[in-house]
């Protein structure tokens, strides 16, 4: 995709991975907070992610702790909710005001938006109420001395649980994009919905690292935890 990547330049890569540190950003007194601390070695590394996913070192996440993959995910979450999908929505409710008259495309976009928010929050929302959750319950477990460990009855959910659930929410999203090009065909894309466009692929591009960090990161460190103790 030639056009995102003349669009998305290293400055712009630096600021949409910062961002979500911004205090005001962070919801307040939640877990979160911590992440303004977030290990520059880290950020770093991420930033990679961003550049070239394709030779990325993933041994090196490795001397990250859980904790810090988890902080990282978490804001991340917090950052889509409560800033990218408003910016984005914002752009809808322009273009609504411009075009809303004599644009039929408006209305599939509207509806395909709306329906992909709903999805993008119930995604969210299992993994930050049982995916995360439960994860910390194993990084608090590992704390415990080995003896201390009371044996439990099996919990309800379990690593590959969410292995074999987790759907790549990015995907939908591409459906935004190339609808919009299919509608607008060989005539030039007026200015509002190429702002939107940009959104959108950004926001699509973001999603699919923040998938790989969740399913080649934390996914086979939280395996590695829950086989040491369950
Ligand atoms: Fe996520
Ligand atoms: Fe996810």
């Amino acid at each position: 995709m030639a056009a995102l990547h003349d669009f998305i330049d290293t400055e712009k890569t630096y600021q949409l991975v910062v961002e979500r540190f911004n205090s005001d950003s962070l919801p307040q007194n939640n877990v979160v907070n911590k992440a303004i601390d977030m290990n520059p070695e880290l950020i770093e590394l991420i930033l990679d992610l961003y550049n070239n996913e394709e030779d990325f070192p993933f041994e090196k996440m490795k001397k990250f702790s859980i904790e810090e993959i988890l902080t990282y995910l978490q804001a991340t979450h917090h950052y889509y909710l409560s800033k990218k999908l408003p910016e984005i929505e914002q752009s809808l409710v322009h273009i609504f005001s411009k075009y809303g008259q004599s644009h039929q495309l408006l209305a599939t976009l509207a509806y395909f938006f709306n329906d992909y928010k709903t999805h993008l929050v119930e995604h969210i929302r299992m993994e930050e109420k049982e995916l995360f959750p439960y994860i910390q319950k194993l990084i608090a477990a590992s704390k415990q001395p080995a003896d201390a460990l009371k044996p439990t009855e099996k919990p309800n959910f379990s690593i590959q649980q969410f292995i074999d659930s987790h759907s790549p929410i990015e995907d939908e999203l591409q459906e935004v994009s190339q609808l919009i090009r299919r509608y607008s065909g060989d005539e030039s894309i007026p200015l509002p919905y190429k702002i939107f466009l940009n959104q959108v692929e950004l926001f699509e591009l973001e999603l699919r690292k923040h998938a790989i960090i969740e399913d080649y990161v934390l996914v086979p460190m939280a395996l590695e935890l829950e086989h040491k103790l369950i």
